[in-house]
């Protein structure tokens, strides 16, 4: 027996506090122009004060659950892409089993910064694929603001807050209705570490300090389009598909010129794109579910159609992942 993830609902929380390049060029030196025209940013929704990962990903996640129709006693696995946990351990995603009341769960933590919202769905992929788990939570939701030097304006425009999250059930796959059928239908996954420098946090528990984010932007840049690329190139021939058969293509948001060219590469038509890094700034592991949560509720995202995730941050760490919707 065959199973395949189908995605059953999804939710999203987004901070109430706002705050525009404007107000960021009235503390920094910095433009609105400038972070418009350098990274398609407007604006970015900023964590209140006394709320952490778990409050916006418990949020984000009571709306999956409600969407779907699945009561919580139903959720089997919990698993949360984060960068930014509330505390060292234990792992956020148990703050949430707690929050949510989702006791017959067991909940970890997946780390890979940008990329995490892929690489959680591919490990809760393969918990329903082998059997082992029947419905399952997958959020990506982080407080990125709270790791910004507000000395650097390279990088403290960049990033917002928010959290977003799917339900998932297991179906089994009949061989007659295998192309058609819903569900995730594959990730792939890559890292290398050659490239740990180029994104980075400068502190962690083990070196006994907080740290703020670093990074050399035209580095990071520079792999992207092409790790990107030829991550849904390998993908799409992994399924015979090609860019014409994307109905949606909900790419990480952490640079409108990064989505753009990739979009070019491909051909695609900015119709079948979703984007919301001109609303949200980069939400890192947050940021594809909180689209995918934007583009169902508005309509666009309708289920059957076929959906292309991608995604690449610190580490390097990217890969991408193909769904029936
Ligand atoms: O999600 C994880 C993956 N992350 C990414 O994908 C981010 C990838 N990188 C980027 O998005 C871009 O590299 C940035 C948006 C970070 C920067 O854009 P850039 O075109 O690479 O600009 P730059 O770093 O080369 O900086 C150009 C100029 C510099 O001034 P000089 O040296 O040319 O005089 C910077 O000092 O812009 C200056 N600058 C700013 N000016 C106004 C840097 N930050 C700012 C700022 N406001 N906030």
């Amino acid at each position: 027996m065959t199973f395949r993830s189908v995605v059953k609902g999804c939710g999203a929380y987004l901070p109430e506090q706002v705050v525009t390049n404007h107000d960021l060029a009235a503390i920094m030196d910095t433009s609105h122009e400038w972070i418009v025209e350098r990274t398609g940013i407007h604006q970015r929704h900023v964590v209140e004060d006394g709320d952490y990962t778990s409050d916006l990903a418990t949020r984000a996640a009571r709306q999956a659950l409600l969407r779907s129709k699945i009561p919580v006693e139903s959720l089997d696995l919990i698993v949360l892409a984060t960068a930014t946990p509330d505390d060292t351990f234990p792992a956020t995603a148990v703050t949430i089993q707690q929050k949510l009341g989702a006791h017959a769960a067991f909940a970890f933590d997946v780390h890979a910064v940008c990329s995490g919202f892929v690489y959680a769905l591919s490990v809760v992929d393969n918990f329903i694929r082998s059997g082992q788990v029947k419905t399952a939570l997958v959020i990506g939701a982080e407080t990125m603001t709270r790791l910004l030097d507000p000395n650097d304006r390279s990088t403290a425009v960049l990033f917002g807050d928010g959290a977003g999250a799917l339900v998932l059930q297991a179906e089994e796959v009949s061989s007659k209705d295998k192309d058609t059928q819903r569900g995730v239908l594959s990730t792939h996954l890559y890292s290398d570490g050659r490239f740990r420098d180029a994104l980075y946090v400068d502190g962690g528990p083990s070196r006994k300090t907080m740290g703020y984010l670093r990074m050399q932007g035209k580095e990071v840049m520079k792999h992207a389009v092409e790790k990107i690329g030829d991550s849904v190139k390998k993908a799409l021939e992994f399924h015979k598909l090609t860019p014409q058969d994307i109905d949606w293509f909900v790419p990480h948001q952490a640079n409108i010129r990064i989505i753009n060219a990739v979009a070019k590469y491909f051909s695609l038509p900015t119709e079948r794109v979703v984007v919301t890094v001109d609303q949200h700034a980069n939400t890192s592991a947050a940021s594809i579910p909180l689209a995918l949560a934007a583009a169902e509720t508005d309509g666009r995202i309708k289920a059957g159609q076929l959906v292309v995730l991608e995604a690449m941050g610190a580490g390097f760490t990217w890969g991408s992942a193909v769904i029936r919707w």
